[in-house]
């Protein structure tokens, strides 16, 4: 290779720089001249760049050691943390290809460096109904307001976390990828959703999409990409050390009691397992317990009728050959029909009048909303094979139970409070896969597949003498037994309030005796119930908020932490609603200062939900 360069190296300088490039390959070659380029463009030598990450280091969560350009930021918006956990990754893969890259958290991102960002790599979950989690509620309303920039210096991707069986999948993803785009930047490489086995498409993702930002390349922008990953769980480790997720844990069953009085119609279960002696089991107040159920033989049964397929059929799940009746009991979701899972039976076995109702998103919805696979099979018939059945049908995800025991407390056990799911739709009587699977549960001799699902966002505070009020209703009230349980032994324990709502004093008031207890032993300082159907009128925990609004919010001002807990739909936004009207009234607030206040309660975690 022969070079000719203008006279601005030394002699020695040359000999170095000539036999270096004679090593590289034509890639290495265009990543040395944006390197290059990116540092003539900022006037600086490369000692300048180093000294600059280092010093970034002390001020904000840059972690990245890669001293080359261009720079990267790799922006999370995450709520149970799997977000997070990528972000760190993507931070890493980064880092040793040599790309300088800054890790930060969407909570405390400044809106306004949007603008000045070269290569950003978003990694955003959906909650709620189709929501940005909170993190990344600010920064999502502020790329779709008035005030949002140009963004056209600015390359992008955007993975999105989700789970197909929600029918706004990964939609927070899609809306940055989308509004990024219409506000300028370029993307360079097309979206990603990710399902609920997200780990190997996020792997596989961030391997092609991090080297893009090294060159500034584009690849395959055009379409966004939707990857489910269907019918493919990841596989085991081998010989884990721990149990997870991917490996949990056999729990046996100590206890399963019913919460309800005679005479109710619905069914709540206090479910005690032990933990004892099992790695990877370890817990905090605020955590959940995921657990794998199986689906009924009743349900299996159904499927087998509407189908007319043999139980012993053979079929391949996850590349293991087993019985039609087996992949049925364990492997695949009878009990909810997903987007996907229409779309694929589409694919498989065409029919004009179910293709017609998938384009149309609100008779859609209501379609899918508890409706099963046996009525899909029922509604639209078709020929199915045993084979294509199992690929049609999603992987059977496991189930999330706030832990309603404290470890301290309850040493070498998990407690669990079980709401049973049953409802009529569509003709037939219903039940809830898992909550049916634990409430079927013989104590003597089964056990329970069960792993912790660690919730960062729904903790107790590190000071116990922090006042905290607690507001449920149904089986939210799980986290705040392990949380009273949790503060019965702490020393010095601050002040804690319980607003607990269900439908009858009488029949559903759960773990009646045990909050009695912790009102005598000052475990628990005050609570209120609210049982909406004794009455003449309905009344809910945010009325009970309500009646006490003063006492609440001089509990605010002392710095209480505020807990929410339960049904998403509608109790969270209300209890909100009302704790926002309580801060204008007794803080003698206008409307939008009020706001702010609650905003800010959430931002600082003071303000947390568990809910779903
Ligand atoms: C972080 C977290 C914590 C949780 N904590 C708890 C807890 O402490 N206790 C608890 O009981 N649950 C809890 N849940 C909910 C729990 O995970 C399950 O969703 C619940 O037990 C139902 O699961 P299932 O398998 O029994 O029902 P599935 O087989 O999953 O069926 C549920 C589906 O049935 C349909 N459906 C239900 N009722 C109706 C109706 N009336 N009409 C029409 N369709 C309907 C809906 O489509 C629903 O998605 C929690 C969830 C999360 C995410
Ligand atoms: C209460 C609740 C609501 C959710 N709603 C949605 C949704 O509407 N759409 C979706 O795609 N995923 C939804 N999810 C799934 C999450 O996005 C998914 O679990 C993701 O991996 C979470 O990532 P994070 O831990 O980074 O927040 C929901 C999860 C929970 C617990």
């Amino acid at each position: 290779m022969s070079i000719k360069l203008n006279g601005s190296l030394s002699s020695d300088q040359l000999e170095l720089f000539t036999s270096f490039v004679a090593t590289l390959n034509p890639s290495q070659v265009a990543w040395i001249s944006g390197y290059l380029a990116g540092l003539s463009a900022q006037g600086q030598g490369v000692s300048e760049v180093q000294s600059q990450s280092t010093a970034a280091v002390a001020t904000e969560a840059v972690v990245s050691s890669g001293s080359g350009q261009p720079t990267l930021t790799i922006l999370y918006g995450s709520r149970t943390g799997n977000g997070e956990g990528l972000a760190k990754k993507a931070l890493k893969l980064a880092t040793e290809q040599g790309i300088k890259a800054t890790l930060k958290n969407m909570a405390d991102y400044k809106t306004r460096d949007l603008q000045a960002e070269k290569n950003l790599l978003v990694i955003v979950s959906t909650h709620g109904e189709g929501v940005p989690p909170f993190s990344a509620k600010e920064l999502h309303e502020f790329i779709y307001g008035k005030r949002a920039p140009k963004l056209d210096g600015v390359n992008y991707a955007v993975l999105g976390l989700g789970d197909s069986s929600y029918f706004h999948f990964c939609k927070t993803g899609k809306d940055f990828d989308e509004q990024l785009e219409k506000l300028g930047a370029k993307r360079l490489v097309a979206r990603v959703a990710c399902d609920v086995d997200f780990e190997a498409a996020a792997d596989e993702w961030l391997k092609t999409t991090i080297p893009a930002f090294g060159g500034g390349e584009v690849i395959a922008s055009a379409a966004p990409q939707f990857r489910l990953l269907a019918n493919k769980t990841t596989k085991e480790e081998t010989k884990p050390d721990t149990h997870t997720k991917k490996n949990p844990f056999l729990a046996p069953v100590y206890e399963k009691i019913s919460l309800h009085g005679k005479g109710s119609k619905r069914q709540t279960l206090h479910i005690e397992l032990s933990t004892e002696d099992a790695p990877g089991l370890d817990y905090q107040p605020g955590d959940a317990a995921g657990v794998y159920p199986l689906n009924s033989d009743e349900l299996v049964s159904e499927v087998l009728a509407v189908t007319g397929l043999n139980a012993g059929d053979f079929v391949v799940f996850n590349e293991v050959e087993k019985k039609l009746e087996t992949a049925l009991h364990k492997n695949v979701e009878l009990s909810k029909i997903t987007i996907d899972v229409v779309n694929r039976y589409l694919e498989t076995y065409p029919n004009e009048k179910l293709k017609e109702l998938s384009e149309n998103p609100d008779k859609f919805k209501e379609y899918l909303d508890g409706r099963d696979i046996v009525d899909l099979l029922q509604d639209y018939p078709a020929e199915v094979t045993a084979e294509n059945l199992i690929k049609i049908l999603r992987p059977l995800q496991p189930r999330y139970y706030s832990i309603s025991s404290s470890p301290k407390a309850c040493p070498g056990e998990l407690h669990l409070t079980v709401g049973v799911v049953q409802y009529h739709n569509a003709g037939r009587h219903k039940k809830g896969t898992c909550s049916t699977f634990l409430s079927d549960l013989s104590v003597d001799d089964e056990k329970v597949p069960v792993f912790i699902e660690s919730n960062p966002g729904f903790r107790l505070p590190e000071n116990d003498e922090t006042p905290i009020i607690m507001v449920g209703a149904g089986t939210g009230i799980a986290p705040y037994r392990a949380f009273v349980q949790h503060r019965d032994l702490a020393d010095n324990k601050g002040k804690s309030w319980l607003f607990f709502g269900n439908r009858n004093f009488e029949t559903e008031f759960l773990y009646q005796t045990e909050w009695q207890g912790f009102l005598k032993s000052g475990a628990l300082t005050k609570m209120d119930v609210a049982f909406s159907r004794d009455g003449d009128k309905k009344l809910y925990v945010q009325d009970k908020l309500q009646e006490n609004a003063a006492e609440v919010f001089q509990w605010l001002e002392e710095g209480a932490h505020v807990y929410i807990c339960g049904d998403m739909k509608k109790m969270a936004g209300d209890v909100q609603h009302t704790l926002t009207k309580i801060v204008e009234k007794h803080g003698v607030l206008s409307k939008e200062k009020a706001l702010e206040y609650v905003d800010n309660l959430q931002k600082e975690k003071r303000l947390q939900l568990d809910v779903y």
